[in-house]
């Protein structure tokens, strides 16, 4: 037993761990049940009592010997994999950019607008989409059963309440609850009951605006919006007005600017006039003042009204109008949020 026990001794010492496999067959050879190891364990109890404390004393020297060879690679072993995983992951490197969305290109739009008038001390307003027939028409002098009310084809909800038509209904509870000099601009959502085109939507997006104080005149009107045009899209260019009517305006205008692709030479886009029409827009008509409870000798004003997807459309070359609207997000991300 004494021998078997040296050369296992031995054996221990020279099985080479070289690889992560070689400790477990190291474990099979020398510690499990079925070892030679394990054998001598058993041939214990018939060693003669005079060498039995001798026999002992090497046996568990060998096993100790086994148990440690065994637990020193595997710790080592351990640690060669772990430090091999820590260098598989570069921290240097950057992370994989979410995709957060972007503003709608109707948003953009809005908010650039809404940033010019912020600059001539205009002030943001809402109202309310659904609105009653005074604040959409009446106090905009439509009277009733004037044929003006059917320049905008309206969704009526019940006899005196419809979907708004045009945020001048905002205009009108600005009047109703603020003294002059009242100078806002209005944007929001209006509806119109239209058939669904490239060209036209039941719902869409307006800016209105208006600036009520003494003696402001037409010219303050034609300033302020040529002012407007320059910075949205560009120095160069230029505007024309043409008389117009609108019930609560009078004089009224429509304003054009020229043609944004052909610069007023003349193409497809501005059907070969030179000018795009974006907005309407007049003096504020002295019976709008006066059923808001503004004196109409003192004070005179200007309103003016566009459409935002009209304005995003000439900017952004897009010509169906639905495009805004379907939620296709391979046409929203093309527009870096601002
Ligand atoms: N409210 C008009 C429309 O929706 C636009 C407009 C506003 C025209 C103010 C003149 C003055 O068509």
């Amino acid at each position: 037993m004494k021998e078997q026990l040296e050369k296992l001794k031995e054996q221990i010492e020279m099985f080479e761990i070289k690889q992560s496999e070689h400790v477990e067959a190291f474990r099979l050879k020398f510690l499990t049940k079925k070892s030679e190891l394990n054998d001598l364990f058993e041939q214990f109890k018939l060693v003669p009592a005079d060498i039995k404390k001798e026999m002992g004393s090497k046996l568990n020297q060998v096993k100790q010997k086994a148990q440690q060879k065994w637990e020193e690679s595997q710790s080592q072993f351990e640690s060669i994999k772990s430090t091999k995983s820590s260098q598989t992951i570069d921290y240097s490197l950057g992370s994989e950019a979410d995709f957060i969305g972007v503003r709608h290109p109707l948003s953009i739009i809005e908010n650039e607008i809404i940033e010019i008038f912020k600059k001539l001390g205009f002030v943001y307003s809402e109202g309310p989409e659904i609105e009653d027939d005074w604040h959409n028409f009446s106090a905009l002098n439509f009277p009733p059963n004037h044929p003006a009310r059917d320049m905008q084809d309206t969704f009526f909800i019940s006899e005196n309440i419809a979907l708004r038509t045009h945020t001048s209904s905002v205009q009108v509870r600005l009047m109703e609850n603020q003294k002059p000099p009242i100078r806002a601009i209005m944007p929001g959502r209006v509806y119109r009951n239209e058939a669904i085109s490239a060209r036209a939507n039941c719902f869409f997006h307006q800016i209105e605006g208006i600036y009520i104080d003494e003696k402001v005149s037409f010219a303050d009107l034609k300033q302020t919006l040529f002012y407007f045009v320059q910075e949205l899209f560009g120095q160069e260019i230029q505007v024309r007005f043409r008389p117009s009517y609108f019930p609560f305006t009078e004089p009224s205008a429509e304003m054009d600017i020229s043609c944004l692709l052909c610069k007023g030479k003349g193409c497809n886009v501005c059907k070969y006039t030179g000018f795009l029409e974006i907005l309407g827009c007049g003096m504020i008509d002295p019976n709008v003042l006066e059923a808001s409870g503004i004196d109409s000798k003192k004070y005179s004003g200007f309103a003016f009204g566009m459409g935002i997807e009209r304005i995003a459309m000439l900017k952004y070359e897009v010509k169906d109008l639905r495009t805004y609207f379907n939620n296709d997000t391979k046409f929203l991300s093309q527009f870096e949020s601002q």
